[in-house]
């Protein structure tokens, strides 16, 4: 009797597929059944769908209706199938000529008053529908300008399902209000940002954005912490930094990003893409183009940390690092499960999450800065202080420390507090960001230069052998750390890059 059919897209992880979405009426008694989806907020979507279709004014078919989703192998979680589910009933009803609905990609949840909401990665998604060559998508006016981000597409942004009809049924499209800003997202809470102090949501803080009033001019002294920092940006090096209260560690690590070389286009939309299904994209700002910034507080749950949870996994902090910073401040307050996992994207770039319905892999490449306090009380080893925790205590605190993470760390700097008197002389301004940036940007053509024809870009991925058979130091240049190694002293940090 009726037919349409229209697409949409699944994601798993950050992975596109492109599903078809098929309506079918049939004569019979009114029925309404959704098949090739496992999911839950499936089941779900249908209630939403027809009240959304009833709500905008059209009436609802009253017939037997078979709505399908394939691959039905391909896992479906989410909400964003809504929008298409509700123009191919509109198709075969014929509300909608079914001819226009079969070359456009759908992403869009749907409130019950027809009002079309956005879903987490709609980038991923609408990259998806281009690579399998669809021209046209139709998503929430709030993503607009993120799906816009993918070339060769065009992007269509309505408010409702109400414009939508209108406008694929070539009527007068009707006005609707914007959006309201949308609610913190209580599952990243645990989650910090820069910039942000707090748990940040779909539409909070400058999630993972440039942060800009954060400069290394700010920091007095601190030669060798900042040596350290420009040597972790210039090589890819995971970095330690070890000191007291108030020295100055999150400081300098707040500080990191901004000296990384501004992403590509292609890492980019590829960072942007792990902040789309994370739901952390500011609006009217959605491409993240600078190295991202996470700091998980110790207490954070494995979700928060390498991803999960119902539904549509999200992205965890290692992910939402990608391409950047991952601090881990008073590193020896986590547990050691929660470092055990940092184990498998340090090997592999990459966390996988095992689901019921398969695995989800996100990306997860970034740059590692622990800090750590001397013991719990933070005094330990201070002259002017006293340390009050029991030396069993301060041995159990470092112990946690050691082993496989350590083992990744390239970099451990002892970080001691500047005097009152040095913090007095802020006249005296230490080198800027932007200069401390021009010569990691500098640093980093040169490795590619002195790498190039390797499977390497930065020192940090150089195998030891390799350093020490094919690029030799300067001689002269290990001198201090083989007598320090010898001695049994850690090394003070020394550009030599
Ligand atoms: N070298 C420094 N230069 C300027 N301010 C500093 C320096 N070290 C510490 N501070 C001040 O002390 C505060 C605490 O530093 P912070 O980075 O949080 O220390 P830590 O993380 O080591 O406990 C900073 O916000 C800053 O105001
Ligand atoms: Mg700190
Ligand atoms: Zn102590």
């Amino acid at each position: 009797m009726g037919f349409a059919r229209t697409c949409s897209v699944a994601l798993v992880g950050v992975e596109g597929v492109v599903v078809e979405v098929q309506a079918d009426l049939e004569p019979g008694v009114a029925a309404f059944t959704l098949v090739g989806l496992p999911d839950k907020s499936l089941t779900e979507s249908r209630d939403r769908v027809r009240a959304a279709v009833v709500n905008s004014g059209t009436a609802w078919p009253s017939k037997k209706l078979t709505v399908g989703l394939s691959p039905a192998s391909v896992p479906k979680a989410g909400s964003g199938f809504d929008l298409a589910v509700a123009c191919a009933v509109l198709g075969a009803a014929e509300r909608i000529d079914p001819r226009v609905l079969s070359d456009i990609v759908m992403i869009g949840e749907l409130g019950l008053d027809g009002r079309v909401r956005p879903v987490r990665g709609t980038l991923p998604a609408v990259l998806a529908a281009a690579d399998a060559g669809y021209e046209q998508v139709v998503v929430p006016e709030c993503a607009a300008t993120e799906a816009a981000l993918v070339p060769n597409v065009s992007v269509l942004g309505v408010r409702s399902l109400r414009q939508l009809i209108a406008i694929l049924a070539d009527e007068p499209v009707p006005h609707e209000e914007p959006d309201e800003p949308g609610r913190p997202d209580p599952l990243l809470a645990g989650l910090r940002m820069p910039g942000s102090g707090a748990a940040t949501g779909m539409h909070g803080a400058p999630a993972a954005q440039q942060d800009q009033g954060h400069d290394l001019a700010d920091v007095v002294g601190q030669l060798s912490a900042r040596t350290a920092v420009e040597v972790a940006a210039a090589g890819g090096h995971h970095l330690f930094l070890e000191g007291p209260p108030g020295a100055g560690k999150t400081m300098l690590a707040e500080r990191l990003p901004a000296v990384l070389p501004r992403l590509t286009r292609e890492e980019s939309l590829e960072v942007t893409a792990v902040h789309s299904v994370a739901g952390l994209l500011p609006p009217g700002k959605p491409l993240v183009d600078a190295a991202p910034y996470c700091a998980p507080h110790h207490s954070a749950t494995m979700q928060a940390l390498v991803g999960g949870g119902p539904g549509m996994a999200r992205p965890g902090a290692v992910s939402l690092s990608h391409r950047g910073v991952l601090f881990l401040d008073e590193t020896p307050e986590f547990t050691t499960r929660a470092l055990d996992a940092l184990r498998q994207p340090l090997e592999a770039g990459h966390v996988v999450i095992a689901r019921s319905a398969g695995v989800v892999r996100f990306p997860a490449k970034f740059l590692m800065v622990l800090a750590a306090n001397p013991c719990p009380c933070g005094r330990f080893s201070l002259a002017d202080d006293f340390c009050e925790c029991p030396p069993s205590a301060v041995r159990r605190y470092q112990a946690r420390l050691s082993g496989p993470l350590l083992d990744r760390v390239d970099l451990r700097v002892q970080v001691d507090r500047v005097t009152r008197a040095q913090l007095a002389e802020r006249g005296v301004r230490g080198e800027s960001t932007a200069m401390v940036a021009d010569r990691v940007r500098s640093a980093r053509e040169r490795a590619a230069l002195r790498l190039a024809g390797s499977p390497w870009r930065t020192n940090s991925q150089v195998p030891g052998r390799e350093l020490r058979s094919r690029w030799h130091a300067v001689p002269g240049a290990m001198d201090e750390a083989e007598h320090n190694l010898e001695r049994g002293v850690t090394t003070r940090a020394t550009a030599t890059s």
